[in-house]
């Protein structure tokens, strides 16, 4: 990875600060580097209908798809206690459409205290485009 995870944490827990959480309280940050070496963050974001609501992950993706990007490397996600962050089974989905089984995941917490998983770690038998060939 040409951009190191220091410098990913630290985009990542910046952006944190922009989390909108005011009915779980639990802010989540997240840090994606492309195929071509740009960051996109996102944070979560709630909704007083609660199943509206955005994951820190999905809002880096969707952010850095929407500009066209098609492939993500890596990904930081940090949250606000000293818990590693543990991304929900609908991100991990997201994410696999977009990361191959290669890709750099760092799990952090408020600390960076982190591991490291390559994607295919943390969903295994994903489901894909080749399901359906
Ligand atoms: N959350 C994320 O942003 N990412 C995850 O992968 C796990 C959960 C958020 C959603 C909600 O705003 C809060 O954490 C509590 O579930």
């Amino acid at each position: 990875m040409t951009i190191d995870e220091s410098t990913l944490f630290t985009k990542a827990i910046t952006a944190m600060k922009n989390a909108y959480a005011p009915y779980s309280h639990y802010s989540v940050g997240a840090a994606i580097v492309t195929e071509d070496n740009e960051v996109y963050t996102g944070v979560n974001i709630e909704n007083a209908s609660y199943g509206l609501t955005n994951c820190a992950e999905r809002t880096a993706i969707f952010k850095a798809v929407s500009e066209g990007h098609r492939k993500i490397k890596a990904i930081i996600i940090v949250n606000g206690t000293k818990e590693l962050s543990k991304p929900c089974g609908a991100c991990r989905q997201v994410i696999s459409e977009f990361m191959g089984p290669e890709g750099q995941v760092f799990l952090a917490n408020k600390d960076n205290d982190h591991q490291e998983y390559k994607f295919k770690q943390i969903l295994p038998l994903a489901f894909s485009d080749k399901d359906m060939d």
